[in-house]
């Protein structure tokens, strides 16, 4: 049996997919050349080529400014599903919505969640694809500004928003996550679940990874790969049972590191970690959640039994209430069942 023949179809879910990132390259140009945004290069060798982070997040901020009408929103969400669920396996998704791009351009909360989720919704009914929403706290912006996103998410209540996150980077380009503690509390305070970008790139530290866990408190880590420095660390998070919403491919541009056995995804998995697989930025990292499996995880040096653990961890970590989380287990055992006889009938 081929690898792929397994990875591909194999039921996923994708805990860690910024919204902006699943509209297709062909949508970005077109959007950008309806509005009239000046893209560096139509070229997508050059267009999605990046130095390392920093540099993709420039790129990432231009992105969101092609995002105008409803119907961009919407179709943008629709989309974005089909084509994984189609080529990926794609069965659950919770997507990071950054409110604090879109409102300077006057696409206030409402008008960019609602039609955001009247697509995703759509494609749920029509693709079987079931989703949360993770409202992001931009970075760049103040500790108060996080505070007041909290306030608004807490004043708009929405079915599908579920929790809140925080990416991008600080003005000093660094995470500190603890500068949006506040915002945490008022979200913990409220019910809604925490997540936090940490611990990325070599420049980030494991303090990164501690205070998301030990001050924020957060229910999940994204990324969290300085952790392996840190083996004290690394028990606690192993105990406690937190989740670890990993990006495999990304980790070759943002962190400049090559998808080996050494890996620090493969270490945290030998670590005893939860852990599962994502694209992050699926359209600007040219990859998918299919492609984390069917390449990034061989390369990991992982196989088939590691395949199926990575799959059920993504429910693990999921953000929706226990009844979904049981319907997911379910439908995933049944299908990877109906793959393991397949597989063995030849
Ligand atoms: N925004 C989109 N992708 C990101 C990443 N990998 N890190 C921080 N912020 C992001
Ligand atoms: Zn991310």
């Amino acid at each position: 049996m081929r690898h792929d023949d397994y990875l591909r179809p194999i039921p996923k879910t994708e805990l860690h997919c910024h919204f902006v990132s699943t509209m297709t390259g062909a949508r970005l140009i077109q959007l950008a050349d309806r509005y009239g945004v000046a893209l560096p290069t139509t070229d997508p060798d050059a267009l999605f080529a990046y130095d390392d982070l920093a540099d993709f997040l420039v790129a990432f901020r231009a992105a969101t400014d092609v995002l105008r009408t409803s119907d961009d929103l919407a179709k943008v969400a629709y989309d974005g599903v089909r084509a994984d669920v189609i080529g990926s396996g794609l069965r659950y998704r919770e997507y990071y919505v950054n409110p604090q791009y879109f409102a300077p351009k006057g696409i206030g909360y409402r008008s960019l969640l609602d039609p955001i989720i009247d697509g995703l919704s759509a494609a749920r009914d029509d693709l079987g694809v079931d989703f949360r929403i993770v409202v992001a706290i931009n970075r760049q912006e103040p500790s108060a500004a996080a505070l007041e996103l909290v306030q608004t998410v807490l004043a708009n209540p929405l079915d599908p928003v579920v929790g809140i996150g925080q990416d991008d980077l600080t003005p000093e380009l660094t995470e500190d996550p603890g500068r949006f503690a506040d915002a945490y509390a008022l979200a913990r305070r409220h019910g809604l679940h925490t997540t936090a970008h940490a611990g990325e790139r070599p420049v980030d530290s494991p303090e990164s990874v501690r205070v998301a866990m030990d001050e924020l408190h957060v229910d999940r880590i994204d990324h969290g790969y300085r952790i392996v420095d840190d083996p004290q660390l690394t028990a606690q998070a192993r105990d406690s049972g937190i989740h670890f919403a990993t990006t495999p491919w990304s980790t070759t541009i943002c962190s400049g590191w090559t998808i080996d056995p050494q890996h620090r995804i493969r270490r945290m998995i030998d670590a005893g970690l939860s852990v599962s697989f994502s694209s992050d930025d699926a359209t600007f990292f040219r990859t998918s959640v299919g492609r984390e499996f069917r390449e990034a995880l061989p390369l990991l040096g992982l196989g088939i039994e590691d395949a199926r653990r990575i799959a059920l961890a993504g429910i693990d970590g999921a953000f929706c209430d226990d009844d979904t989380k049981a319907s997911l287990r379910a439908r995933f055992t049944a299908e990877i069942m109906a793959l393991d006889a397949t597989i063995a009938a030849g």
